[in-house]
């Protein structure tokens, strides 16, 4: 079994896809540092020196190699559903869960931990808020076309752990 995290910058994907791996032992893999690992560089080098669809031509041909291998946990970067027929082969070959976080959440948690991404960095506060909320509403398209979501803003880590496990039991 394949099972596929998706979600907006800071929902979570890295920390529950490890939690996950800590519980049922499915392989986890981070599709960012597996890019970084390809191209022996930063996302951000990647995006100042190749530029953004450089990046997405890349994301979408390790997605496809990673899509291959059984019995592993994906945590993707936040736009990949949202290129090219990536949702459509994801959910082909995965069970995906779209981490679904509010937008003024997000926005605090971009500030606290992300500032420096490339999407984000260089914007005020009120910026900022405003790029996530129409951002998000053009991603929820793609992201809502995953095999369940579950609403993460007022569960802790356990909680969306356990719900994902539970679900992944029941399609097993
Ligand atoms: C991106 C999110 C990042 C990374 C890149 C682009 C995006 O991943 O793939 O900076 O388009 O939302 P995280 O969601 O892991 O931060």
């Amino acid at each position: 079994m394949i099972v596929v995290l998706i979600g907006y910058m800071t929902s979570g994907k890295s920390t529950i896809g490890k939690m996950i791996h800590d519980r049922i032992g499915l392989e986890w893999i981070d599709l960012d540092y597996e890019i970084e690992k390809r191209e022996q560089k930063t996302i951000n080098q990647i995006f100042q020196e190749k530029g953004e669809i450089y990046f997405r031509k890349k994301e979408r041909e390790v997605l496809s190699d990673l899509l291959k291998v059984d019995n592993q946990i994906i945590s993707l970067g936040g736009g990949t559903p949202c290129y090219y027929d990536n949702i459509d082969k994801i959910n082909q070959s995965a069970i995906s869960f779209y981490l679904r976080v509010s937008v003024s959440i997000l926005t605090q948690r971009i500030k606290l931990f992300n500032a420096n991404r490339p999407l984000v960095k260089d914007r005020t506060d009120e910026e900022l808020k405003e790029f996530v909320a129409k951002h998000l509403f053009e991603r929820n398209l793609f992201y809502e076309k995953a095999t369940f979501i579950i609403d993460t803003n007022d569960q802790s880590s356990e909680e969306i752990t356990q719900e994902i496990i539970n679900k992944i039991n029941k399609k097993s």
